[in-house]
């Protein structure tokens, strides 16, 4: 019996994407905390701005409602069956905090060429580590990666 229950114990341990409790600060994992100046060995590989279309992003420094209204209704469709907006983790990582764990270039890039952005990023890979789950291309056209990330500066308090 206590063998069965140890072998529960590990096994929910094993699913810690799931476990990784929401008590925690933002910097919950030591593997995806700030160490963004290591390129996991590829040199051209920008650990800043991530890999894909976005370059540059302009923010402002207030939020645009609408944007992130039409951020959320993606959010919905798209990105709540594997992200919840606490920093909680379900199938990914929650939305507590992003914004202040990556830029918005890399999270923009990472939403719209997850695949790229798993297979080059120190972080992303960490972050595999711990989901176990490589995210899907969810197919972002459009404004839809910016609108998202506009959504993800509200969750995270920015009026
Ligand atoms: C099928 C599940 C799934 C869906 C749907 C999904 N994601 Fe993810 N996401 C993941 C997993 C798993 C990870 C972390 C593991 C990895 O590197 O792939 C992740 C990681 C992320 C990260 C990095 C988070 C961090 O804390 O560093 C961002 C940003 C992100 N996803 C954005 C999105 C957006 C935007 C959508 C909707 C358009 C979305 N995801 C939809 C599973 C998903």
């Amino acid at each position: 019996m206590k063998k069965l229950i140890s072998l529960v114990i590990i096994a929910m341990i094993a699913v810690s994407c799931n476990n990784s409790g929401s008590d925690k600060s933002s910097n919950e994992t030591p593997a995806v905390s700030d160490q963004s100046a290591s390129t996991g060995g590829n040199p051209s590989y920008d650990p800043k701005r991530g890999e894909g279309p976005f370059s540059k992003v302009d923010i402002s420094p207030t939020l645009n409602v609408a944007m992130a209204d039409a951020g959320k209704k993606i959010y919905t469709v798209k990105c709540s069956a594997c992200h919840k907006l606490t920093d909680e983790n379900l199938v990914g990582p929650g939305w507590k905090g992003v914004t202040t764990r990556h830029t918005a270039e890399w999270i923009m890039n990472f939403a719209s060429n997850p695949d790229d952005m798993i297979t080059k990023d120190p972080k992303a890979q960490a972050m595999l580590e711990i989901c176990l789950v490589r995210m899907p291309n969810q197919n972002l056209v459009g404004d839809d990666a910016r609108n998202v990330y506009e959504f993800m500066r509200q969750n995270d308090g920015v009026k």
